[in-house]
């Protein structure tokens, strides 16, 4: 086979990729290793930023976002049984719409077969050649067949586990792996709280979301070593009510989990993000603690990002946007890691930083909480950077 543009990893990085690519007439090949029902299986986090939002409207998405999403205008932060809410549209006129990831990844398998988007699932041993020259290809093994992609170009977007990320020669790569995880669960409840809250206790951070009103999503700070067979549901409800502030424990309606796992957290960064013809978007350049809700808004501005250079590779033969792909996405990247990285450190229990650590934390969330200036910093990172 050829195609223009080769793109590795059928998630939302990819999938958007070929639908901005597509807009553009600029034509790919996705190679997805799993199943299309595997993939539409995953529980992810539910935040679009206002920037991803306008993306996704772009390409047809806007009407379902505003018919089955939840505009919210601030988050809530609590601490030392005390709330606080951090007022996104009054303070920078931006808002964040509750949308679940797999509404997303959905959308954009439909729009892909509406236009006949060429889609290999169960593509495996996925291979990648000749990325130093102009006619790279991929080789995959679909139905035990050997297959054979030929383009233009590699778009690596195959996640935190991809292949692509390892053909990127002598990578910088910067981590840092936090010492717990999540333990998230979904209940048929209406959510505590119409917008999210975010606690920081002393016996650990505990998150309240929601999918709709009927649909809650709560997280708890736990163990790295703790498995979900540790927490049947009561003892989670118990466990969230003694996080939360008292007021709002009493308002928490418990119910049955229809799903519950374990996330681990850490903070990385690979670079570069491109090597010849090879770029890196999405999960297989950068992962995020779930903290600050930045995964899938990262991977939407790194392939708004590559499908612009590459329009003007196409349009206009120039590449020098594809030669400032990589600088151009890390320095968004860098400012939501950051962002990612101070809100995890702020809200978590941190067993070595002891009591000090916490009091400190709880004197930042106190300044933050009396300061237009902090929340208003906060509030411009968390509905997103603009997408320059
Ligand atoms: N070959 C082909 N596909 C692969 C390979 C491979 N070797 N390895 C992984 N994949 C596929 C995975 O099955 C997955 O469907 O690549 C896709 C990568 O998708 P994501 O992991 O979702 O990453 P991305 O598209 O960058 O989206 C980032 O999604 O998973 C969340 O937390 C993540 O919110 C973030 C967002
Ligand atoms: C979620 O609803 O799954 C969610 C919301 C905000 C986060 C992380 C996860 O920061």
């Amino acid at each position: 086979m050829r195609t223009q543009v080769v793109i590795v990893g059928g998630g939302p990085a990819g999938t958007l990729l070929a639908r901005l690519l597509a807009a553009e007439g600029i034509e790919s090949v996705v190679l997805e290793l799993r199943s299309r029902d595997h993939v539409l299986s995953r529980i992810r986090a539910g935040v679009l930023e206002q920037g991803s939002v306008e993306v996704l409207s772009s390409i047809g998405l806007g009407g379902r976002i505003a018919r089955d999403g939840f505009v919210h205008g601030g988050v809530n932060l609590a601490f030392a049984n005390r709330m606080f809410r951090v007022d996104f549209e009054g303070l920078v006129r931006r808002s964040v719409t509750i949308y679940g990831q797999t509404e997303v990844q959905k959308h954009l398998y439909e729009a892909c077969d509406r236009s006949g988007q060429e889609i290999h699932f169960e593509a495996e041993e996925v291979k990648l050649f000749d990325l130093d020259t102009t006619n790279p290809f991929a080789t995959s093994v679909i139905n035990g067949q050997l297959h054979r992609v030929e383009g233009d170009f590699i778009a690596g977007c195959d996640g935190g586990h991809g292949v692509s990320r390892t053909m990127i020669p002598n990578p910088r790569t910067y981590e840092r792996v936090y010492p717990f995880g999540w333990l998230g669960i979904l209940s048929e409840t209406p959510p505590v709280n119409d917008e999210l809250i975010y606690n920081n206790h002393e016996r650990g951070f505990a998150l309240c979301s929601m999918r709709n009103p009927n649909l809650s999503r709560y997280y708890l700070q736990c163990p790295l070593e703790t498995t979900v067979e540790d927490w049947p549901d009561d003892r989670f409800w118990e466990e969230l009510k003694r996080r939360l502030p008292t007021r709002t424990a009493e308002g928490l309606v418990a119910g049955a989990s229809i799903e519950k796992s374990i996330t681990p957290l850490r903070s990385m960064v690979t670079e570069p993000m491109s090597h010849g013809r090879l770029y890196l978007a999405g999960d297989a350049a950068h992962i995020v603690p779930p903290t600050g809700a930045k995964g899938l808004n990262l991977a939407i501005s790194d392939v708004v990002y590559l499908a612009r250079a590459l329009a003007e590779h196409y349009r206009r033969g120039s590449d020098e946007a594809l030669s400032r792909y990589s600088e151009t996405a890390l320095g968004r990247v860098w400012k939501a890691v950051r962002f990612s990285w101070w809100m995890t450190t702020l809200m978590h229990r941190f067993e070595d930083q002891g009591s000090f650590g916490q009091r400190v934390q709880e004197a930042e969330l106190d300044y933050l909480a009396s300061s237009p200036a902090a929340q208003t910093a906060m509030a411009e990172n968390y509905t997103g950077l603009p997408i320059d």
